[in-house]
């Protein structure tokens, strides 16, 4: 079940944006986005009665960006992602947004592949974006 986030999820999301990424928002980021960023639309994905991934979409007027994305590794390809993913480009089609935009890292294979088999296709690379010297990946898909 995919749901908008609520403020009793903020423990739990935290908790796995630590396990998920080496550079993970804090607490104070994640709680920004939930209740004071207005263009920030949060959803969790329950499976088994727990969180078991959420998703950050930030809806720009005409522009969607997904901020962010994590699955808990112990429900990863299970087809979780992918259903967060549709529910953020329905949302963003309802929204009346043309584009859906993200960046994500050059060695992140598995979040490329998913992006890339709903559509998504490479912009650009920004050298050094990421806070190790990693590069980044601009995608965009055409809503
Ligand atoms: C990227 C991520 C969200 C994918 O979530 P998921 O629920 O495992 O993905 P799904 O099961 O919906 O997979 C959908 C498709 O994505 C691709 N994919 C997902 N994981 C993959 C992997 N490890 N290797 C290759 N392809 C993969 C496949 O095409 C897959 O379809 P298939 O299972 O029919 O082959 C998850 O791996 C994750 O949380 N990673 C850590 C956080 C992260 O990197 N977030 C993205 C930041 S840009």
């Amino acid at each position: 079940m995919i749901r908008p986030m609520e403020e009793g999820d903020l423990g739990p999301v935290t908790q796995m944006e630590a396990v998920c990424f080496d550079d993970a928002w804090s607490e104070e980021s994640i709680a920004f986005e939930l209740h004071d960023n207005p263009f920030c639309k949060p959803y969790v994905i329950e499976e088994d009665g727990q969180i078991a991934g959420y998703l950050f979409l930030w809806v720009i007027f005409e522009r969607a960006e997904i901020a962010n994305i994590a699955i808990d590794p112990k429900f990863r390809r299970h087809g979780l992602g992918r259903q967060l993913m549709e529910q953020a480009i329905e949302k963003a089609r309802a929204e009346g947004c043309e584009t859906m935009m993200l960046e994500v890292r050059l060695s992140n294979t598995a979040a490329q592949a998913l992006y890339k088999s709903m559509g998504f296709v490479e912009m650009r690379r920004v050298a050094g974006y990421y806070s190790n010297g990693e590069d980044a990946i601009v995608m965009a898909l055409g809503l």
